[in-house]
C-alpha cells in the first residue's frame, strides 16, 4: 500500500478550547498532528507518515513556513512509495498558501490542504470528518495536483478561497466552482484535476522576498498610502479594486505613479466571485479571476 504524508502546521483542526461548547474562543495550533491521526479511527486502513512542519495560527503564516511546507512536500512527493501529502491548515490563509503550492510545485501527485472551523475538542468537531476526507482524495489513482479538502467539498488549490468566518461550509471555488465532493467517502468528480507549469522551488529560496501589499479601493481613498508604500520600497502593490477592476481617480493616479517609478502593480477585484474582465487595454495590468491575497502571491514568486 502506497503512504500518505500528513504535514501538520496548526489551526483550529489542531485547537482547543477551554469549554467543548465554545467554538470561537479557542486556541488555534495546539495538538500535535500525530495525535489528530491517532483519535480517528477510520484512517487505521491507511499507511500513514506524520511531519510537524509548524505549529501557527495561519493569521501568522511566515514565508519561512511557506518555504519549508514547499520543500517537504516536494521532498515526500519524490518518493515512489508516496501517494500523495495532506497538508493540516489554518483557514485563515488556506487560500493563500494552496495558491503559493500550486504555483511553486504543481505536483503530478496530490497535495490536499485541509482545515477545520471547530477546534478539535469541540462538542461535534469537523476536522477528523475532513482529514479522514483528504487522505481519501490524496490515496485516489490519478489524483493529482494542489487541493483542498473542506466540509465535503473538494477545490483546486488555485480556486479555492475562504468565503465565511464561521459556517463549517467556509469555502468554494468562486466562479469555477467544487472540483467534486466527497458522498460516502467517494468523490464525485465534477472538473479535472488542476495543471499548472511549476515555478520551481527556487523562487522560494530567497531569504528577501519582495515586499508586496495590498491596498483596497472604496469610496473617498485616495493616493496617499501608495506614496508611503512607494517610499517604504514596496516592489509590488495590488490593488483590491471595486467591481471590474475600478479605482478611484485619486488611487489610480498614485498607482500610475507608482508604476511609473518601477513598482509592479496588479489590479484584482475585492468581489468575492468573479474576475475582471477587461474592456480596453488598461494601463495597470490586471491580476484575472486572481483574489487580491493570490495576487499578492503571484507577485512575491514572480518579482526578481
Ligand atoms: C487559523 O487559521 O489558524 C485559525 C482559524 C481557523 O483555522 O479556522
Amino acid at each position: 500500500m502506497k503512504r500518505i504524508v500528513i504535514l501538520g502546521t496548526g489551526g483550529t483542526i489542531a485547537g482547543q478550547a477551554r469549554q467543548a461548547g465554545d467554538n470561537v474562543g479557542y486556541t488555534a495550533a495546539q495538538i500535535a498532528v500525530g495525535d489528530l491521526l491517532a483519535a480517528i479511527p477510520a484512517l487505521a486502513g491507511f499507511a500513514l507518515e506524520a511531519e510537524q512542519v509548524a505549529q501557527v495560527d495561519s493569521k501568522d503564516m511566515s514565508f519561512a513556513i511557506w518555504r519549508a511546507l514547499a520543500q517537504r512536500s516536494a521532498h515526500h512527493l519524490a518518493r515512489d512509495e508516496v501517494a500523495g501529502v495532506v497538508i493540516t491548515h489554518g483557514t485563515d490563509t488556506l487560500e493563500e498558501t494552496a495558491y503559493f503550492l500550486h504555483r511553486v510545485l504543481a505536483p503530478a501527485k496530490p497535495v490536499v490542504l485541509t482545515a477545520a472551523m471547530r477546534p478539535a475538542n469541540a462538542l461535534a468537531p469537523d476536522g477528523p470528518q475532513n482529514l479522514l476526507d483528504a487522505v481519501r482524495v490524496a490515496a485516489l489513482p490519478g489524483a493529482r495536483g494542489v487541493l483542498a479538502c473542506v466540509a465535503g467539498a473538494v477545490h483546486a488549490g488555485c480556486d479555492v478561497r475562504k468565503v465565511h468566518p464561521y459556517r463549517i461550509d467556509a469555502f468554494d471555488s468562486g466562479d469555477a466552482g467544487a472540483l467534486g465532493y466527497i458522498e460516502e467517502g467517494h468523490l464525485r468528480q465534477l472538473r479535472d484535476w488542476p495543471a499548472g507549469e511549476a515555478l520551481g522551488l527556487a523562487c522560494t529560496q530567497r531569504e528577501d522576498w519582495p515586499r508586496v501589499d495590498i491596498v483596497v479601493s472604496a469610496a473617498g481613498v485616495d493616493g496617499a498610502l501608495v506614496d508611503a508604500l512607494v517610499a517604504l520600497g514596496a516592489r509590488g502593490i495590488v490593488a483590491a479594486c471595486t467591481g471590474n477592476g475600478t479605482l478611484s481617480a485619486a488611487l489610480e493616479s498614485a498607482l500610475l505613479r507608482a508604476q511609473a517609478a518601477g513598482v509592479a502593480v496588479l489590479r484584482a477585484t475585492r468581489v468575492g466571485r468573479g474576475g475582471i474582465v477587461e474592456t480596453t487595454a488598461q494601463a495597470l495590468p490586471s491580476a484575472g479571476a486572481l483574489t487580491p491575497v493570490q495576487a499578492r502571491v503571484e507577485l512575491m514568486l514572480t518579482l526578481r
